[in-house]
């Protein structure tokens, strides 16, 4: 049992090969956090590491005893007026306007396997064998409050899973401004805080800085959790890198608005906490209701980055994803967004069909502008009926036709939105989510529907059913194009709307996987506007950026995969010049990028000429070859294009016995010498092959792989910018 309560030093130890977890109760009966971090024995007590010294300005807790300040006790949940003057994780109005709580230790209980959160995306054990769960019951007496603090360690991964719930059992309703879903008081401050930042088609580029005192965070207030800032902060050693060294990763399972922050006080301790947005919220909690925060995660390395990764997808393929496709690999798909944006017909999409069938493609995904009378972004989100227009024998029939191919079909929903234009605005203004007499913010000319009313969520189940059924579909990419502003809700108690919202999604999501078990969703917000946790409980895959350019996408996907499984990563090839910058790649490098992910194409396949079909053609053998370990394989990051004009990244699979490496180097560089790359993952004791030369791991892994221009397959006649090139690293069999 990893998890053991101390009885005589209220000590809880929460353990396993990797970590440890160490918290107790403390004389004033709140929870006093003591150590978390790299695994330790255990033993009966650890209270030398209670910070116990009388320092002026500090208010004390007990009268005759002025070392025991609440300021210098690393809080397990801190509340605010306490005495504690870094940042709350709960904060509760009640009577006459007043914020004091006192929470105090009541019950805990220990049991084997992990509960389901209702109505919320939380990881999950496979078996109770997986992991353990202990749950912390404390008591605010004079309001009759009960806040539980729940903790699951997994058994194999160096994973401590976290949620709070709050009740109201007390006579008067109180008001919860804040509840987060984890705090976390680390003792130092000598730490580096990796985020995930960018903008729409530059998503999740890495950005670090050294921690500094006061507080520094990072947030969503967009309604969906953002190109902007991922739900995903790291705290990692100064000399941590991507092979050595101790990081601990820290992420929200949830997809609006959240906020992550490290407040390090001026003795630089370190708390870090992580929930949804207090700016956004408030929710009034009568008598007998509750509240229940998203999952948080934290995930340790002391391997460095790489294997921090590694734990991120391992949890999430294994323990977060669900579904027919968990750990399958993924169908080879076509969509015609690049190729055809608003402007095809019935027979242009049967050709594409057919021609994409041809080249050894699986899946036909008919995106934006199939419904209604969408012909461009100013009408019928809302309208989920076919565009007979467009579509003259109907949803049914065009899906029946690629399905004759041998293709799978699907389709693309926003179902989320609303035109003005549109016969559901006609019948419903009253379920857009904007106040009377208030300005309206405009993007792409569509509206957010109120999907914190339930009735909205069930009328766009009815349609999007009826589509379904009638299509017999396969796949469904399901977008999401603006952010939210001047957020009013005509149904519902304002401070709760942007956490319904995001509930009615979820229940959106969870009632179509659960009656189509076998489609696979791919999430989307317009390219990676919500690339999160909670949206890979319910879509395996999600299109990482609008940004279909293979160089951009190097960043891009190589940011991703800090946090985020490759099986996840939505990656297609698209046509040259490239339709966000204009940039001419060639076709292998495409591919070469689009690998390490879903695998697919976006482009006009009816202007690929013959030369173009058949790479397209060997190309897609390859990745049916190879995707299962591709997707799912160990996956290493060897050079990065945050730091230079080279990246480099590889997978590898269980047994150490294949390896494919992808080495993409941006612009061409004139006369420059030989590079040694060092590579990870194999088996020093291992003979390989790559093309046809011979090499021990612990040579590949010590001395490195020679990189060189002629690395890149070119003799000097086609030198150029944006090369790149793929190595299979095979075991020589004796
Ligand atoms: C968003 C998506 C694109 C495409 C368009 C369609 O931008 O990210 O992939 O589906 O919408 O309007």
């Amino acid at each position: 049992m990893p998890i053991i309560y101390h009885q005589q030093s209220q000590t809880f130890h929460l353990y396993n090969q990797s970590i440890s977890y160490l918290m107790k109760i403390l004389p004033s009966h709140d929870l006093g956090q003591l150590y978390f971090g790299k695994r330790v024995h255990d033993k009966e007590q650890f209270d030398y590491l209670l910070e116990l010294a009388p320092r002026p300005m500090s208010p004390c807790y007990f009268q005759d005893d002025l070392t025991y300040a609440k300021e210098h006790i690393k809080q397990e949940f801190p509340v605010l007026f306490t005495g504690d003057f870094k940042q709350s994780a709960i904060d509760v109005e009640h009577g006459d306007g007043n914020h004091l709580l006192e929470f105090v230790y009541d019950h805990h209980c220990i049991f084997q396997g992990k509960e389901k959160l209702p109505d919320l995306p939380a990881t999950y054990c496979n078996n109770v064998q997986d992991a353990t769960t202990l749950k912390i019951y404390l008591v605010d007496h004079l309001l009759n409050l009960e806040l539980v603090l729940s903790y699951t360690i997994f058994e194999n991964l160096p994973v401590i899973a976290r949620n709070s719930y709050l009740k109201n059992h007390g006579h008067d309703p109180i008001q919860l401004h804040s509840l987060m879903s984890l705090s976390l008081d680390l003792p130092d401050c000598q730490y580096d805080m990796i985020e995930l930042t960018g903008a729409w088609s530059r998503e999740r580029h890495i950005k670090s800085s050294p921690l500094r005192e006061g507080m520094q965070s990072i947030a969503s207030l967009r309604g969906h959790s953002s190109h902007h800032f991922n739900p995903f902060l790291a705290l990692k050693r100064p000399h941590c890198d991507e092979n050595d060294g101790e990081v601990i990763g820290f992420s929200l399972v949830y997809s609006g608005n959240f906020l992550m922050s490290v407040d390090v006080d001026t003795y630089h301790v370190a708390r870090v906490q992580a929930g949804i947005h207090p700016a956004t919220f408030q929710y009034e909690l009568k008598h007998g209701e509750a509240f229940q925060s998203p999952e948080a995660l934290i995930v340790y390395s002391h391997h460095g980055l790489n294997v921090l990764s590694q734990n991120f997808h391992t949890l999430f393929n294994d323990h977060l994803i669900r579904g027919h496709y968990k750990g399958k690999s993924r169908p080879i798909l076509i969509n015609n967004w690049e190729g055809t944006y608003f402007d095809f017909n019935e027979q242009k999409i049967l050709d594409m069909a057919k021609a994409s069938q041809e080249l050894g493609i699986e899946l036909f995904v008919l995106d934006d502008g199939w419904f209604g009378k969408r012909n461009n972004d100013h009408s019928s989100l809302g309208d989920w009926f076919v565009n007979l227009k467009k579509l003259p024998h109907g949803i049914g029939y065009l899906s029946s036709k690629i399905h004759q191919m041998g293709l799978q079909f699907g389709l693309w929903f926003e179902s989320e939105m609303i035109s003005y234009d549109s016969l559901l605005y006609q019948k419903h203004p009253e379920w857009v989510l904007q106040a009377p007499q208030r300005h309206v913010s405009h993007g792409r000319h569509q509206y957010v529907l109120d999907f914190s009313n339930p009735d909205v969520v069930n009328y766009i189940e009815e349609m999007m059913v009826k589509i379904i059924d009638e299509s017999h579909l396969d796949y469904i990419k399901w977008d999401m194009n603006r952010s939210m502003s001047e957020v009013y809700s005509m149904y519902q108690k304002q401070g709760r709307v942007y956490h319904e919202y995001i509930l009615g999604v979820y229940r959106l999501y969870e009632h179509l996987i659960q009656r189509y078990p076998h489609i696979l969703f791919e999430s989307c917000a317009s390219g990676g506007g919500r690339f999160d946790p909670g949206m890979l409980y319910y879509a395996p895959q999600t299109w990482t950026s609008d940004d279909s350019d293979a160089i951009e996408r190097l960043k891009i996907q190589y940011g991703t995969s800090l946090v985020y499984p490759i099986s996840s990563m939505g990656s297609h090839v698209s046509a040259i010049p490239n339709h966000q910058l204009k940039r001419l790649t060639p076709l292998s490098t495409r591919a070469n990028v689009a690998y390490f992910g879903t695998f697919g194409y976006e482009l006009d396949v009816l202007q690929l000429n013959h030369d173009e079909k058949e790479m397209i053609k060997a190309q897609i053998s390859f990745m049916k070859q190879y995707r299962q370990l591709l997707q799912f394989g160990r996956f290493y990051r060897l050079l990065s294009p945050f730091e230079g004009n080279e990246t480099m990244w590889m997978v590898v699979n269980d047994q150490q016995s294949l390896a494919i490496i992808g080495y993409y180097r941006t612009l061409q560089e004139v006369n420059v010498g030989y590079r040694r790359v060092r590579l990870s993952g194999l088996d020093e004791q291992k003979l390989y092959i790559i093309n046809q030369q011979e090499y021990y791991g612990d040579e590949l892994m010590n001395i490195g792989l020679v990189i060189s221009d002629e690395s890149c397959g070119e003799n000097h006649s086609d030198f150029g910018d944006y090369r790149s090139q793929l190595f299979i690293i095979q075991e020589k069999k004796p």
